[in-house]
């Protein structure tokens, strides 16, 4: 067999299906896994499996976890269940792809890496990002040396599904989401996109954060993620306790100087990713609102733009992209790539280049968070 029939082969088991978990579901598919149980809450697990046509469901994660018929497990549950989800995959032997961010803490973060090292089976961050072509366009340009030396980066990651007072999701209390928000549930897309692009760690941090709502509205009843308010809603007003942005200045262990906005009540930027890496013989610039397109800026010539598909955006996504130039691959598509990747490894033996976010990488993503908290408190540069 072929690595694509052997794909073929392998079963998924997805817990959580809200916003996130029907992406992973959806880029399942398109690869050709076989998606054959449904892990989420009583009131929708029978519903959401007849929608999408999941043959086995689960209340219970455990159960589903103890069923022959499932090989990899994809945790698409909220963060505070990452932790004991990942946990419970892994010493049942699954192979295991959980959403970011990896954990609540570096506590348990750290019990996951213990125990992904000695499980013999696949484990990955679902840091989707390093999938666009263009990011593992720029991570190969950056190794060659075609920018030079770096010198320095700089982004944003921007969204404003929480812009307004009664705008509401479990992510706002840190109970459910971590006490880091905006930082841990996007800033850490774009801190392992630029690790990722760069070879390199980020070692130190100075952070400011602020909250724009100190009081915010609660919806009474569950809401789902970036549902909007109606008029016929009722609320609780309650204290918010995470930031509703974050401006960063980052130290990577190569040397490189980084600075990194974060903001989730920045009207207009939907699901906005920038990234601009400066070297030494040129700079190169991404959005993730315009995926396909690569930016370069020279001193002396005059600037340049690559579309992928073309010979100056490279080979950097090679394996990596289905369709032929023009036709755009964006969101979706990196969740497929990412899987590819994992699911590659996995039929692999692990063998060949490993490209997805390992449990390392996501412990190393909560470890910046945490200093990122400490040098908010104190005010001044933190060691990660
Ligand atoms: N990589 C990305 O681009 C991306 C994007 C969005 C969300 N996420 C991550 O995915 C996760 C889920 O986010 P979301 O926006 O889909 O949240 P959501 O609230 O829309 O969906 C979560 C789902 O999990 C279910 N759930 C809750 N507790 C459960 C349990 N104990 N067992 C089984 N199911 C349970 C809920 O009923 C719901 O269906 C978060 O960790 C988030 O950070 C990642």
């Amino acid at each position: 067999m072929n690595p694509s029939e052997q794909i073929n082969q392998l079963r998924a088991g997805v817990i959580g299906t809200g916003f996130i978990g029907p992406v992973h579901i959806e880029a399942l598919r398109r690869l050709g896994v076989q998606v054959v149980a449904l892990c989420d809450v009583p009131s929708i697990v029978q519903s959401m499996a007849a929608k999408h046509g999941i043959p086995q469901t689960f209340t219970d994660y455990k159960t589903m976890l103890q069923s022959p018929d499932v090989d990899v497990v994809h945790i698409a549950a909220p963060n505070r269940f990452h932790s004991e989800m990942s946990v419970a995959a892994l010493k049942a032997g699954k192979h295991c792809i959980c959403e970011k961010p990896l954990a609540m803490d570096t506590r348990e973060t750290a019990q996951i890496v213990k125990l992904a090292k000695s499980s013999g089976t696949v484990f990955a961050v679902n840091y989707n990002v390093r999938f666009y072509p263009a990011v593992l366009a720029l991570r190969k340009m950056v190794a060659r040396g075609d920018l030079g030396q770096i010198i320095h980066v700089n982004g944003t990651y921007f969204q404003d599904w929480l812009f307004k007072e009664t705008d509401y999701n479990w992510r706002l209390l840190p109970q459910e989401g971590g006490k880091l928000r905006a930082v841990a549930d996007i800033g850490t897309h774009w801190m392992d996109t630029a690790s990722f692009i760069l070879g390199a760690k980020i070692k130190s941090v100075f952070a400011e954060l602020d909250t724009f709502h100190k009081t915010r509205k609660r919806p009474l009843g569950e809401v789902q993620t970036y549902a909007k308010a109606d008029a016929s809603m009722k609320y609780a007003t309650y204290k918010v306790e995470t930031e509703d942005f974050a401006s960063l200045l980052l130290r990577f262990d190569n040397g490189t100087f980084g600075n990194l906005a974060v903001s989730q009540v920045a009207a207009g930027r939907k699901n906005c990713i920038r990234l601009e890496v400066y070297g030494s013989k040129k700079s190169a610039a991404w959005c993730s609102e315009e995926p396909e397109t690569l930016r370069f800026g020279n001193r002396d010539g005059a600037n340049e733009v690559a579309v992928r598909g073309t010979p100056a955006f490279g080979d950097g996504p090679a394996g990596y992209v289905d369709y032929p130039a023009g036709h755009v691959e964006g969101f979706p598509d990196t969740f497929k790539m990412h899987f590819r990747s994992v699911y590659g490894r996995i039929v692999s033996g692990g063998k060949g280049e490993r490209l997805h976010a390992t449990a390392e990488d996501g412990h190393q993503e909560v470890a910046v968070c945490e200093a990122i908290m400490r040098s908010n408190a104190k005010k001044g540069w933190v060691k990660v």
